[in-house]
């Protein structure tokens, strides 16, 4: 098997997969309000997804995590995820859910090889959420929590983008539910994406939730997660199961170890979250290319990396929203 290095050294091992761009909910940050989902002829097939995939385990991508728009809003996931987990050299099948619908479908998925989960979850508060989300969920999401624990769906990790005077004055109550129900927490600094309904919105940098999480609660002891530990860094307080993670999206370039590329919903390998630049493989795909004829795609694909972002440059990028690039 060869690798996947990028021209800065990195070893790519990790794949996003966002399967679709609609979503049962409307966050304020993820889209603008007038966003227009793509067509259905657009989207990639089940089928097309496991071949850029098999191709992508030849390189040595061994984890992956459907993300969408709401991967849940498309029908029989679990047949992806049964799919995506058989082949070889694939390690790992994740999914990141806004968990509206997951309490239908966790033993299912879990059945067919999914290991975890991350949920999107921005308010304890059943008004709030509905004023972030736009959507009245929050008992759905709940049940969609305590469902994927109870499957096995886990670590399951809360993600919760912290939102300057919408939500940071519930930090202490998701600080708590790592006391009290051993939720593994990850705070989020806001990501201003040029077209999202909540650009111009001032930041609350990590720096500052640990601060204010020290005040309140006492001494953030670093904890070392055994999977998953990506660009967050994490601790716990004492006599506390669950973990608190801070992923500095803005203030901490994590770029020096970015593992990863995206595959968009209409067939574009995106070498990095923040950086515009696409590489089509849904062509080749439909005129019928070999695995190796993809691979190549893909290993010209993450040869344009990019070093890093400039977020903290205040250089937002314009082009595409989150749910169409999936997280
Ligand atoms: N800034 C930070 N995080 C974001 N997410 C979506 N949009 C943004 C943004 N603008 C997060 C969601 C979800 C993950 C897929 O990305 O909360 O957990
Ligand atoms: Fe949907 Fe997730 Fe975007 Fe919210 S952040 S609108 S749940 S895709």
């Amino acid at each position: 098997m060869t690798s996947l290095v990028d021209s800065f050294g990195r070893s790519i091992d990790y794949m996003r997969i966002s399967v679709t761009d609609r979503c049962d909910l409307r966050c304020i940050y993820c889209a603008s309000s007038d966003f227009k989902a793509i067509t259905h002829e657009e989207v990639l097939r089940y089928e097309e997804i496991n071949r850029v995939v098999e191709a992508a385990a030849t390189l040595g991508v061994t984890k992956i995590r459907l993300t969408g728009g709401e991967p849940l809003t498309r029908l029989n996931l679990a047949e992806l995820v049964r799919m995506l987990s058989s082949i070889d050299g694939i390690e790992e099948v994740s999914m990141t859910t806004n968990a509206t619908r997951l309490a239908r479908y966790a033993s299912e998925l879990k059945q067919s090889g999914l290991k975890r989960v991350n949920i999107s979850l921005d308010s304890l508060q059943p008004a709030k959420f509905t004023q972030i989300t736009g959507g009245d969920k929050l008992a759905d999401v709940l049940a969609g929590i305590e469902a994927a624990n109870k499957t096995g769906l886990t670590p399951v990790k809360i993600n919760m983008v912290v939102l300057k005077g919408i939500n940071d004055n519930e930090i202490p109550d998701f600080v708590r539910k790592t006391i009290i129900d051993g939720w593994h927490v990850r705070f989020i600094e806001h990501m201003p994406f040029q077209n999202s309904d909540s650009r111009g919105k001032g930041l609350v940098s990590s720096e500052a939730i640990m601060t204010l999480i020290r005040h309140q609660f006492g001494e953030l002891i670093p904890h070392h997660p055994e999977v998953g530990n990506g660009p967050a860094s994490y601790y716990r307080l004492a006599g506390a199961k669950g973990t608190l993670g801070f992923i500095g999206a803005v203030t901490d370039c994590f770029c020096e170890g970015c593992n990863r590329f995206r595959l968009t919903a209409d067939g574009k390998l995106r070498p990095c979250l923040l950086d515009n630049d696409e590489i089509d493989i849904k062509a080749a795909l439909r005129r019928g290319a070999s695995i190796d004829e993809l691979a190549e795609i893909i290993q010209s694909a993450a040869m344009t990396k990019r070093e890093k972002h400039h977020l903290s440059d205040g250089n937002v990028p314009a082009g595409r929203s989150m749910r169409q690039i999936g997280g």
